[in-house]
């Protein structure tokens, strides 16, 4: 039966758009390497595509909008083409489910978080019209066994595939316990779950042995990976610090991230590896949240401004190269004028390299999605606009340090006249002029220019 569907499906283009984090992203390339089993080619206009994919994010209502504007438009090129099929998958999918159907009733297929690896016998069994919502979520899941495809040849005209056969993520762990007041995550990805160390050690290894690298390790919160089931029957005390220890052993490994982490959990052991591990890259996304202890109280995050800062400071002290960013978000309901002043206060503090920050967001199913002191739209958007003009001054400043620097950049993308690459501290540089190199490539620069997102640098 599969045999004859994919002789069925046998050269059909598949595009697949990604929405939200670097955890949708990795899923999307399961998701391509699952349907290669069918058949499927990935395509690069949604125009020819006889399957479209959107993976979809819901931490911000804006995210979940987009997605659903986008499924209206499909809606008339689905009427020109009723061949076509339509599949949702990612957060949005597992929480909405059937009432996507409901509304849109030309998407052919949903797809949840935890069943992305079968979504080709997932997309047979919806040929009947029966199996059309697929969003299963189970209490003992364990993440499957997967191993990558060798990435493509090394000179794949697109700028962005040929980066990525040199930087891959890694998925460790997925899920999450900790119910943060806001959050959606506990919901669309369910309970916290960390893959076997053996299986990501495997993974990895392949990739660096197939031209990798650059590693970033993937979780909701990588610092309790391991906490929640066993991932080293060997021993019992593995955790993340060990499996970042391990996999900087690789070799050919030169470059290893992680993302993301949470300040409750984050050890001294793990602070640590920012001084000995050498292939460990001086950068650490951070996330706070906030400035103010009583919202952090109110978000149920389960740490204080002065412990945050005392993280900063050893890091630092471990590190002093270190470059770090966080996340905050602004008009988390009952904020008040004190306790935005002190996000404020944190910022000239720590002085981020940079930030993401987001308007506070009501999400369907959160705990503070029924707090009844919901900030004023308005006074969101003032303090939002006072924060990122502020961390904008502050990214430049921190910017400004790196000029009459040298430092090695891993080629991203080469255009006629310029190199792009980044820093091991996540920084885009600009190199300007015709340089013989290749994607992937480590080049060493002086850098001689500070903008507020990049920098400019030239050749050594
Ligand atoms: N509203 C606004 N921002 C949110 N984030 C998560 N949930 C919400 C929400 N309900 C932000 C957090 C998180 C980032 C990925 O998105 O800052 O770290
Ligand atoms: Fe978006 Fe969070 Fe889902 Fe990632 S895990 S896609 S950020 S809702």
């Amino acid at each position: 039966m599969i045999y004859e569907y994919m002789k069925h499906m046998e050269n059909k283009q598949f595009f697949i758009k990604t929405f939200g984090c670097q955890m949708n992203q990795r899923d999307s390339e399961i998701m391509a390497q699952s349907l290669s089993r069918f058949g499927y080619v990935e395509g690069m206009d949604i125009k020819d595509a006889d399957l479209i994919i959107l993976n979809t994010c819901s931490i911000r209502a804006k995210a979940e909008q987009k997605v659903m504007s986008l499924l209206g438009y499909l809606r008339k090129t689905k009427e020109k083409r009723p061949d076509m099929k339509i599949c949702v998958a990612g957060c949005v999918a597992q929480q909405e489910g059937k009432s996507i159907i409901d509304r849109m009733p030309h998407v052919d297929l949903i797809i949840g978080t935890q069943n992305i690896y079968q979504i080709g016998e997932y997309l047979l069994a919806a040929e009947d019209g029966k199996h059309r919502v697929v969003t299963q979520m189970e209490d003992n899941y364990q993440i499957p066994r997967f191993l990558p495809n060798i990435p493509f040849s090394a000179d794949s005209a697109d700028a962005e595939k040929a980066a990525f056969q040199f930087s891959r993520f890694v998925t460790i762990m997925q899920g999450c316990n900790n119910y943060c007041t806001y959050c959606v995550v506990p919901y669309t990805r369910g309970r916290e779950v960390s893959r076997m160390a053996k299986d990501i050690v495997d993974e990895v290894t392949l990739l660096v042995q197939s031209g990798v690298k650059e590693i970033t390790l993937l979780g909701q919160n990588v610092n309790s990976y391991g906490r929640t089931n066993e991932v080293c029957p060997d021993n019992s005390s593995y955790n993340f610090s060990k499996l970042l220890r391990q996999v900087s052993s690789i070799e050919g490994l030169e470059r290893l991230r992680f993302t993301t982490s949470n300040p409750k959990d984050l050890t001294d052991e793990l602070i640590a590896c920012f001084k000995d591990v050498d292939n460990l890259c001086p950068q650490f996304h951070l996330p706070v949240q906030s400035g103010s202890d009583n919202v952090l109280k109110a978000m149920n995050r389960k740490y204080s401004i002065a412990q945050y800062l005392q993280q900063v400071e050893k890091l630092r002290e471990y590190c002093p190269t270190i470059a770090l960013s966080t996340d905050m978000i602004i008009g988390f309901p009952g904020e008040t004028d004190e306790d935005f002043e002190a996000t404020m206060e944190l910022l000239e503090k720590v002085k981020f390299h940079g930030s993401f920050s987001f308007k506070y967001s009501d999400r369907p199913g959160t705990r503070s999605s029924e707090f009844d002191n919901k900030v004023d739209e308005t006074i969101k958007s003032e303090r939002l606009a006072r924060f990122q003009s502020r961390q904008d001054e502050i990214s430049l400043e921190r910017n400004e340090e790196f000029v009459g620097q040298e430092k090695q950049i891993m080629v991203e993308a080469i255009y006629e006249d310029s190199v792009k690459g980044r820093t091991a501290t996540h920084h885009i540089v600009h190199v300007k002029g015709q340089v013989n190199t290749k994607v992937g490539a480590m080049l060493k620069v002086k850098i001689n220019f500070a903008g507020q997102h990049s920098l400019k640098a030239e050749l050594i």
